[in-house]
């Protein structure tokens, strides 16, 4: 992994800033540690991969659920760009993607600093 080219600390580059559309996310490891990283409208925020509900992928969020002719909708949580929150895969917990928090547990996942440059995203390894 390489570093960010402006900073002397633990950022290191985890993928090309075209690599994630919009409203979606991806998995990416830092350090050992599972990372959800997603596009807001341009803007990247990175947070825990793992809903602390069941454990579920955060970066699921937004797919196309399978075997989904009979439901209300065809996708499985996803991306709400007005209040920057992912909602997750499995049961539809709303993560704050700034903050971490689900507001109607009171519970918190890890949310990690993101910046981009030259195109590259760069998350600050925990640890
Ligand atoms: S595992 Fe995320 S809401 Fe249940």
């Amino acid at each position: 992994m390489s570093t960010h080219p402006a900073r002397d600390d633990d950022f290191v580059k985890v993928a090309t800033a075209e690599a994630i559309d919009a409203g979606s996310g991806i998995a990416v490891d830092v350090g050992g540690i599972e990372i959800a990283v997603f596009n807001v409208d341009g803007e990247f925020y990175a947070i825990s991969n793992r809903c602390a509900h069941q454990q579920a992928p955060l970066c699921k969020a937004g797919e196309a659920k399978l075997n989904a002719d009979d439901t209300w909708t065809s996708t499985r949580g996803g991306v709400n760009e007005a209040a920057c929150t992912v909602s997750c895969p499995w049961h539809l917990w709303e993560w704050d993607l700034e903050t971490g928090e689900h507001a109607v547990s009171g519970k918190r996942i890890a949310t990690f600093d993101c910046e981009v440059a030259d195109g590259d995203i760069y998350v600050d390894a925990p640890g």
